[in-house]
C-alpha cells in the first residue's frame, strides 16, 4: 500500500516538523486538486482564453491564471495558518484576518499560462516563509515577505501534465506525490528525487540568442558543438514554455535550465520571478543535490527589495551550473 501525502505529513510531524506545517501543505495541496480539475476542464468549462486585463507584471491573465488565484486565496483563507498571502496575480499581499497565523504563502497560481490554450504543460508552484507578524501580534506587512530564499520552510510544484504530481520539500531532501483521481489522494511515488551532477540535456528559448550574456553564448555554442567540440559528446535541448514542465524534467532525469538576463530593456532583471518562481524551485533544485544561481550567485541568497522582483536563472545539474557560473566569473 503507497503512502499517501497525509501519512507522510503525519511522519514528518513525529520527528518535529510543525503541525501548522503540515497542515498548511494538506490545504495547498487540496487547493492543486481543484485546480487540476479546472485545467483538466479546459474548453469544456470555458476556462480557455485570456481576460482583457493585465497583471502587475504587464502580462495579460489568461482565465486560468485568476481562476487558480481564486482558488488559492480562497482555499488558504480560512484556515487561521496564515498571516498572509502573495501571488504574481495580485499587486500586492492579502494579510490574514486572524494575526495568529504562522506562515506566509506566496504563489505562481498557473505557470506556463502560454501552454494552456495549446494543451501544453503548466503546473502551480508555491513557498512557504514564516511570518515576523505572528511573534508580535501584528497583521502581516508585505516587508513580512520580503525574505530570501533560505528562510523559506517549504516549497513545491503541482504539475498538470498527463500525470498530476506534487513535488515538495520540507528541507529534508525531495519528494514527489501523485494524484490518484479515483481516491482524490496524493499517493507517494518518489522518496528523493535527486539531480545527477552530470547531463546532456540543456534547456533555453533560442530564440532570444542575439541577446544572451556571453557567459550563456559560450556555454550554448559548446554544448551545440557536440563530441567534435570542446565537450566532446552531442547534447540534447528541450524547451517546455513553462519552468515547472522543464524543472520537472530537470528533477526526474538531470539537465541545466537557463532563463539569464539579457540585454534587452526589459530583461535586465530577468524574466522570472524571484519570490514565487525562482526560490521555491531553487529550494528544491538543491534539496535534489542541484545548483541554483542567476549565473554569478545563489538564488537563494539573493536579499529581495520588492515583491515582484525578477531574477536571471540557471539551475540543474550541479558540474553544469558550476561550469556557467565559472564562465560568469572570467566574464
Ligand atoms: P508565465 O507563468 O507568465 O507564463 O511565465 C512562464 C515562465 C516560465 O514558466 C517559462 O519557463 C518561461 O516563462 C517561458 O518564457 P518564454 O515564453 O519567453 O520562453
Amino acid at each position: 500500500m503507497r503512502k499517501t501525502l497525509t501519512q507522510f505529513l503525519v511522519e514528518q510531524q513525529r520527528v518535529g516538523a510543525p503541525q501548522q506545517l503540515g497542515f498548511l501543505i494538506e490545504v495547498v495541496s487540496q487547493a492543486c486538486v481543484t485546480i487540476a480539475n479546472a485545467v483538466n476542464k479546459g474548453g469544456i468549462e470555458g476556462v480557455l482564453g485570456a481576460l482583457d486585463q493585465e497583471n502587475i507584471q504587464g502580462e495579460v491573465q489568461k482565465k486560468l491564471d485568476v481562476i487558480a488565484n481564486d482558488i488559492m486565496l480562497a482555499v488558504n483563507g480560512w484556515g487561521g495558518h496564515l498571516a498572509g498571502q502573495a501571488s504574481e496575480e495580485m499587486d500586492t499581499i492579502v494579510p490574514d484576518a486572524q494575526t495568529g497565523g504562522e506562515y506566509l504563502l506566496v504563489y505562481d497560481p498557473i505557470d506556463g499560462s502560454s501552454n494552456i490554450d495549446v494543451n501544453g504543460v503548466v503546473g502551480t508552484i508555491f513557498s512557504v516563509l514564516k511570518a515576523p507578524s505572528a511573534a508580535e501580534g501584528r497583521v502581516a506587512t508585505e516587508a513580512d515577505f520580503l525574505q530570501p530564499g533560505v528562510q523559506q520552510v517549504a516549497a513545491g510544484y503541482a504539475i498538470y501534465g498527463p500525470q498530476t504530481v506534487l513535488v515538495l520539500t520540507l528541507g529534508a531532501g525531495v519528494q514527489a506525490f501523485s494524484l490518484d483521481r479515483e481516491t482524490g489522494a496524493w499517493v507517494q511515488t518518489s522518496e528523493a528525487m535527486q539531480i545527477p551532477r552530470k547531463t546532456k540535456e540543456f534547456s533555453i528559448n533560442m530564440a532570444y540568442q542575439r541577446h544572451w550574456p556571453a557567459p550563456v553564448s559560450r556555454y550554448v555554442a559548446e554544448v551545440l558543438a557536440g563530441r567534435d567540440g570542446p565537450r566532446g559528446v552531442d547534447f540534447n535541448m528541450r524547451w517546455m514554455g513553462s519552468m515547472v514542465g522543464d524543472v520537472h524534467r530537470v528533477l526526474t532525469r538531470g539537465g541545466v535550465f537557463m532563463y539569464p538576463t539579457d540585454e534587452r530593456a526589459d530583461m535586465t532583471a530577468g524574466k522570472l520571478r524571484l519570490m514565487y518562481e525562482a526560490n521555491p524551485i531553487a529550494f528544491l533544485v538543491e534539496q535534489a543535490g542541484g545548483m541554483a544561481t542567476d549565473g554569478a550567485r545563489r538564488i537563494m541568497e539573493l536579499q529581495p527589495e520588492r515583491l515582484h522582483q525578477r531574477t536571471g536563472v540557471i539551475l540543474g545539474s550541479a558540474d553544469e551550473v558550476a561550469l556557467i557560473a565559472d564562465y560568469y566569473s572570467k566574464a
